[in-house]
């Protein structure tokens, strides 16, 4: 039976096709100019008052250009009309005076998207951006610049001049003011200790001389009593100060805490003729504790967001808010910073690290859409707030001064509560006096609406949350919405009586003296239909939190259901969509329309009571994932045998370091003085033995997560943690990463030559947060080296990634590769012949260095999004870790002593879709140990998406 039905309506999709055009007419790609200035209430656009919605996306955390564009428009159908991006100096610039900004480095295009995508922009170009990435943006060569960083230095200075010199130069013709989006632009980054106002100027006046020409702004972090300046006035000060704010901290061990450990979330004002300014605000954390995102989530999840987001609003007064981050992202390869995070910088975002939405994304839409819907919000002062009956509940309010609209948040006295309370408002509306019902339940903040011109209609007050409103066939179309279960009141004004018709659900109208008012419980969806009475029909939507998520406000249409409205337009009766869905359903719209198609495709509708259209949209195909067979193995770490051939290696024999850290050995061991920057290294120290040796002892830098493993003579003697950046914001631990590994009797011979191998794992560069070359010149590598029961001197080679600074793989980038043997030989790279090799995975690896490879086949179904992730299965294994290559990339590192994360992300794109695909694994074991099993794991299946090639690749060099 639904096999016929399914025949049918292929049939009359068929005959649909030949009458409607399967997409909306071409927009012109004209490219008009704006202007953009601000005052004491906002930002102006061409003089227009804007609220600006902006979350921060990582474009470096997904090396998959393509996917940009999925994100990009998920972050505009949430409501956001900016996104804000950090620019990472250290992804493009392998060494000094070197950039790529190609493939999927390539910003220019990322700027054409973030466009194309209906986003202003607000360019963050650093030169520092923090962020955890590696160096906090900084490239690590910069290590080897004398002068302190983020200072006027003359090294540093001629160092950022050059980046910004060239980032400049392609966000200077993507600026508002010559057709593209830019509209603001971000000098540094939480520049607040060890600052320097002539540093902060100068990046400035680079700025200008670049053709930077929309304003300035920085976002100033910590708590007032830690700002040297604000940046709000002085040298160095900035158009448009901001201010971050995290309040709810980063224990996501804890999701359930009580609220602002870090404070209570509110934007200071820093100048009078400038907007109050939300430029960094937490949606999500990271997750030093290895807690999980998940965790991350829920501490950041919708009531955070309600009660924080809707606090600032109306207590600060912020007009322009950027959420950090809208979506997190993959630290892959060597990006990430090494103390807070691990591969997944999922970061609890609204989007997930694997591009789906959460509930988070949900109240982004509801509060979103209020805000871009509600003009008056644009320019508010403080004004008395309704008394409350109660004193379990608090009013705060503020109102337009031109239109008088007034806006009252509601919540607890006590921020924490989780108390059901309920009261009466004493609200003197622009309309009247009245007694106003309201409930908060749990931990929630409301924003009421008194005195509001909607559409063509009066709103007097509702204590319902208004989500959105659109006019559409003749009539204005709201959303209104209220915690399930609760009481809802909504009060309009009338000339006369009008004409109410309940379509659904339960709702009690009443009219005296002008007001119309409608009493009901929120629960499921109650429309009514209001006519007559001196105004144009109103629709009202009334319905709960979930109610209100499933509606889409896209361009000219109000859609209700599917799982993502990417865009929507109306030509010639017919609205197109384009959309994904999770699974056959209903697909409601609200627009001057007749007809309907759905990416490209026609849908037969019926037109309902409400006067919209359904149509039935077809789910996804099923997937099926190959299993992961095939395998083969090889075990490598030839460095750690004496007779291993290192005559090519670098001597480490340099004698000066620009590192604050000065090394305990005669010679600096220190890889990045050897232009050796991320991943592993290798060292190989030689001495003469006089028989009588007890013990080694090392000392090495690797950054938190990091080890290094040791042999003497070819026999391993063990491994120890590496130094990690002190937890406080002092100076350097003085014995960071000692290890002591004691010499097994006859090894080392009087009078031969003794071989100490060691590979030291990098796991990237500390942040400067603090403005501190002891923070951020905290070098990589050996630090102390002394074998006990010899005075000999040690000969030192180092060896790190092919090619040092100058790059071998260009495609992948600097932050691709470290120097392990396999890497060095291409075996990650999809083209090497392992046949050779063990066949079968490997159950048990050594001490050292041991690869798997294996490829499989996909053909996924077209025009569908499957996000696909590596899965280890099993607890998570100890005593080892995996270095996981797709296709020769490198996204990430699995392992005990990493975190606790099993899923990696393997990004449409980098994975071959249609296609053969090569994975590597290196396992660096520190013990005997069992690798965990590896599977392919599709985590969402949609129809829709946006159309994804294959990165290029090179499969060899
Ligand atoms: C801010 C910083 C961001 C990021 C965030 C924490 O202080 O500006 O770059 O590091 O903290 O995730």
């Amino acid at each position: 039976m639904r096999a016929r039905l399914l025949t049918l309506f292929t049939a009359i999709a068929t005959v649909l096709a030949i009458t409607v055009p399967a997409s909306p007419p071409a927009a012109s790609a004209a490219a008009p100019r704006h202007r953009v200035t601000y005052d004491h209430y906002s930002v102006m656009i061409d003089g227009k008052r804007v609220l600006l919605r902006s979350a921060e996306f990582h474009y470096f955390r997904l090396p998959s250009p393509d996917l940009w564009r999925d994100v990009l428009e998920k972050y505009k159908s949430a409501g956001f009309n900016t996104v804000s991006l950090y620019f990472d100096w250290a992804y493009h610039s392998p060494k000094a005076g070197v950039y790529d900004f190609t493939g999927v480095r390539d910003v220019n295009r990322l700027l054409t998207v973030a466009q194309q995508a209906g986003l202003y922009v607000i360019a963050r170009p650093g030169p520092y951006i923090n962020a955890e990435t590696t160096g906090g943006g900084f490239p690590a060569w910069l290590k080897n610049v004398p002068g302190r960083a983020r200072s006027s230095a003359p090294g540093y200075t001629a160092a950022y001049r050059d980046w910004l010199g060239h980032i400049n130069k392609i966000i200077a013709p993507h600026q508002i003011t010559r057709g593209g989006s830019v509209i603001l632009y971000n000098v540094e980054n939480e520049y607040a200790m060890n600052t320097d106002a002539a540093y902060m100027e100068d990046i400035q006046k680079k700025a200008r001389a670049d053709g930077i020409d929309v304003p300035t702004m920085t976002n100033n972090c910590c708590d007032a009593a830690s700002w040297t300046s604000t940046w709000a006035s002085g040298q160095g000060a900035v158009q448009i100060p901001g201010v971050d704010d995290y309040p709810q901290g980063f224990d996501c061990a804890n999701p359930d805490a009580s609220w602002g450990p870090w404070g209570a979330g509110l934007t200071e004002r820093l100048r009078d003729d400038t907007p109050v300014f939300a430029a960094e605000y937490q949606a999500g954390a990271i997750d030093p504790d290895n807690a999980g995102f998940d965790k991350c989530r829920e501490l950041t999840g919708p009531k955070f967001m309600k009660f924080f987001y809707k606090s600032n609003l109306i207590s600060s007064g912020a007009t322009a808010f950027n959420y950090y981050m809208g979506f997190g992202g993959t630290n892959w390869g060597w990006l990430a910073q090494p103390n807070d995070v691990p591969t997944s910088y999922d970061y609890g975002s609204a989007i997930t690290e694997n591009r789906l939405l959460s509930d988070k994304y949900d109240e982004f839409k509801r509060q979103n859409f209020f805000l871009s819907s509600v003009a008056p919000l644009t320019k508010t002062d403080p004004v008395t707030a309704p008394a409350s009956s109660d004193k379990a509940i608090e009013t705060v309010a503020r109102a337009n001064p031109d239109t008088h609209t007034q806006f009252v948040l509601v919540r607890h006295s006590d921020h924490a509560a989780t108390t059901d309370d309920s009261a009466t408002l004493d609200w003197t509306t622009p309309d009247g006096h009245y007694s106003v019902p309201v409930r908060v339940k749990g931990r929630d903040a409301k924003v009421l609406i008194a005195g509001y011109d909607l559409g063509g209609q009066r709103l007097v007050w509702s204590n319902s949350e208004l989500m959105t409103h659109v006019y559409t066939e003749g009539r204005d179309v709201a959303v209104l919405y209220g915690t399930d279960g609760t009481q809802g009141s909504t009060v309009l004004r009338y000339a006369s009586q009008p004409t109410v018709k309940v379509l659904d659900g339960s709702v009690k109208a009443s009219y005296s003296s002008g007001d119309l008012r409608l009493d009901y419980t929120h629960s499921g969806l109650a429309r009514v239909l209001i006519s007559g009475g001196g105004r144009r029909p109103l629709l009202l939507l009334l319905g709960t939190d979930a109610e209100a998520a499933k509606f889409w406000q896209a361009g000219p249409a109000l859609v209700r259901g599917t799982s993502l409205v990417r865009s929507a337009t109306v030509a010639g009766g017919t609205a197109y969509l384009r959309a994904d869905t999770a699974k056959a359903e209903d697909v409601e719209v609200f627009a001057d329309a007749g007809r309907l198609v759905v990416n490209g495709s026609p849908v037969r509708t019926r037109v309902t009571a409400s006067g919209s259209l359904v149509g039935t949209l077809p789910g996804p195909e099923a997937v099926h994932l190959p299993a992961l067979t095939g395998w083969r193995s090889k075990a490598e770490s030839p460095e750690a045998q004496p007779g291993f051939d290192d005559s090519g290696w670098v001597s480490a024999s340099k004698t000066t370091t620009e590192s604050p850290l000065k090394p305990k050995t005669p010679t600096v061991l220190y890889a990045d003085d050897y232009g050796y920057h991320y991943g592993d290294v290798w060292y190989r120290g030689r001495f003469t033995g006089t028989g009588g040796e007890t013990k080694v002892s090392l000392n090495a830098f690797t950054g938190k997560r990091g080890s290094y493993l040791v042999w003497l003579n070819g026999r391993y003697l063990g491994s120890a943690a590496g130094g990690v950046q002190a937890d406080s914001d002092s100076p350097v631990n003085p014995d960071p990463g000692r290890g002591d590994f004691t010499i097994p009797a006859g090894l080392v011979k009087a009078g031969q030559p003794a071989v100490l191998s060691v590979l030291v794992e990098n796991q990237g560069h500390n942040d400067d947060w603090i403005a501190d070359d002891n923070r951020f010149k905290q070098p990589r590598g050996l630090y102390a080296a002394s074998v006990e029961g010899s005075t000999a001197p040690i000969s030192w080679k180092i060896q790190g990634v092919a090619g040092g600074e100058n790059l071998v793989d260009r495609t992948r980038g600097p932050l691709n590769n470290g120097g392990l043997y396999g890497e060095r030989q291409g075996w990650h790279l999809p083209a090497y012949g392992d046949r050779s090799w063990t066949a079968g995975a490997a159950s048990q690896v050594a001490p050292g260095v041991t690869w798997q490879r294996t490829s499989f086949r996909l053909d996924l179904p077209k025009g569908q999004d499957v996000p696909i992730a590596l899965r280890f299965g099993g607890p998570v294994g100890k005593g080892y870790r995996v270095q996981i290559f797709l296709n020769g990339w490198n996204l990430g590192q699995y392992g005990g002593d990493i975190g606790p994360q099993t899923d990696f992300t393997l990004p449409a794109g980098l994975l071959r879709q249609h296609g053969r695909n090569t994975l590597a694994l290196a396992v660096v074991a520190r013990t005997d140990a069992t690798p965990a099993p590896v599977s392919l794991v599709a985590l969402d299946n949609e129809r829709g998406g946006v159309p994804v090639s294959d990165v290029p690749s090179p499969s060899s060099r």
